[in-house]
């Protein structure tokens, strides 16, 4: 019989297969365990949304079974949000910190952001979902939120006046826009550094606890927002939305620009509104052309108009419907485009939560 050291180390050398790393240097292993025949294996996923635990599993049994035929262990999988902690620049104690952008506005960008916080909810992760939007700000329309919400003033330990503004409970998650603070029917002209100024301090003030992602819609085409959101809170990358026209796909291919000129990573393009109308696999074929990950195609399908426009974004998600795979499908490749950035990173994998 192998001993517990020696049954880590064949773990350590299965290959992931969504990084292509070993288990050990991605530090998946949590602990190996052996007496007598008893004997047990503890994998720690990076995410909740992780696409296919299965395979892993079965790689992990095959590799065990080549070296070892008489052990059988049981394999116990955990999941753990690694994150960037890049929101502890402001205070924050959120590990990933998402934006999902486009170049041109109605393509579906708030779709998907709230579909990517109301799907990463339903896998089992703590998310927060931020409608920077202020020109349209149609998130709490989506997640079916509304009131205005509360903000107590405070002093820090400093003796500053601080804000404290909780965020709306929307099925488990946890939403802010800045529409709640704009009164019906008003329009509000941001010039550039006010926006800035006002959506770092809503970030800041705002108790979102501890968050494995938050989800920020940002307004059309802010190339500014972006860098003043990568300077001052840090991003974990960006999420471009995109349909299959010619158009749309030109105004993506700018903001991939600047979100490199910005240096916020790109997690990927999503090819919304996929079908007869606009066509398919126009969106993959740039982001292949430009080494950009692809993180899923989102049919276009009238049951995502009627869910969107009745505030049911969370049921959606939830419950058994015709858009559903093609949403969890985004939302589990974007956590795990999240963990490569991550396990990219010269630092490599920074903290372990929980
Ligand atoms: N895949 C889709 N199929 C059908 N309707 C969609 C789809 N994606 C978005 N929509 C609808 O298109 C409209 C614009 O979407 P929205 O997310 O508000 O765009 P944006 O935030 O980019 O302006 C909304 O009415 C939404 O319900
Ligand atoms: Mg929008």
């Amino acid at each position: 019989m192998p001993t517990a050291e020696q049954l880590n180390l064949l773990v350590s050398n299965v290959v992931e297969p969504f990084t292509e790393k070993p288990l050990g240097e991605l530090r998946m292993i949590r602990d190996t365990f052996v007496n007598g025949n008893d004997a047990r294996v503890r994998i720690e996923l990076p995410t909740p949304a992780y696409p296919d635990s299965k395979r892993l599993e079965e790689l992990i049994r095959q590799r065990i079974k080549f070296a070892a035929p008489e052990l059988e262990p049981r394999i116990e999988i955990h999941s753990t949000v690694r994150g960037k902690d890049t929101g502890g620049r402001i205070g924050l104690n959120i590990h990933n910190i998402i934006a999902v952008g486009s170049g041109k506005g109605g393509v579906g960008k708030s779709t998907v952001a709230a579909s990517l916080a109301c799907g990463l909810h339903s896998f089992g992760c703590r998310v927060g979902l931020m409608d920077a939007d202020v020109y349209g700000p149609s998130i709490p329309h989506m997640m079916n939120a509304e009131g205005k919400p509360a903000a107590t003033e405070l002093q820090d330990e400093q003796g500053n006046r601080v804000m404290r503004i909780d965020p709306i409970d929307a099925g488990g998650v946890k939403l802010m826009s800045m529409g709640f603070f704009i009164e019906q029917g008003q329009s509000v002209v941001w010039r550039g550094p006010m926006l800035h100024k006002a959506l770092t301090q809503f970030l800041k003030d705002t108790a979102w606890g501890e968050l494995d992602y938050l989800i920020i819609d940002l307004p059309p085409g802010t190339g500014d927002v972006s860098l003043t959101l990568a300077q001052q809170v840090g991003l974990a990358g960006a999420v471009v939305v995109c349909t299959p026209q010619q158009v749309a796909l030109l105004d993506a291919i700018k903001a991939v620009d600047m979100y490199q000129k910005v240096n916020v990573p790109i997690l990927g393009f999503v090819e919304n509104m996929t079908g007869e109308i606009f066509g398919r696999g126009g969106v993959q074929k740039v982001a292949q052309e430009l080494r950009i990950p692809f993180l899923g195609e989102i049919p276009l399908n009238a049951a995502i108009r009627e869910f969107s426009d009745r505030g049911q974004v969370m049921k959606m998600l939830m419950e058994e419907n015709s858009a559903r795979e093609s949403l969890r499908t985004v939302c589990q490749n974007v956590a795990m485009q999240v963990f490569r950035e991550i396990v990219k990173s010269p630092t490599g994998p920074v903290l372990e939560i929980l």
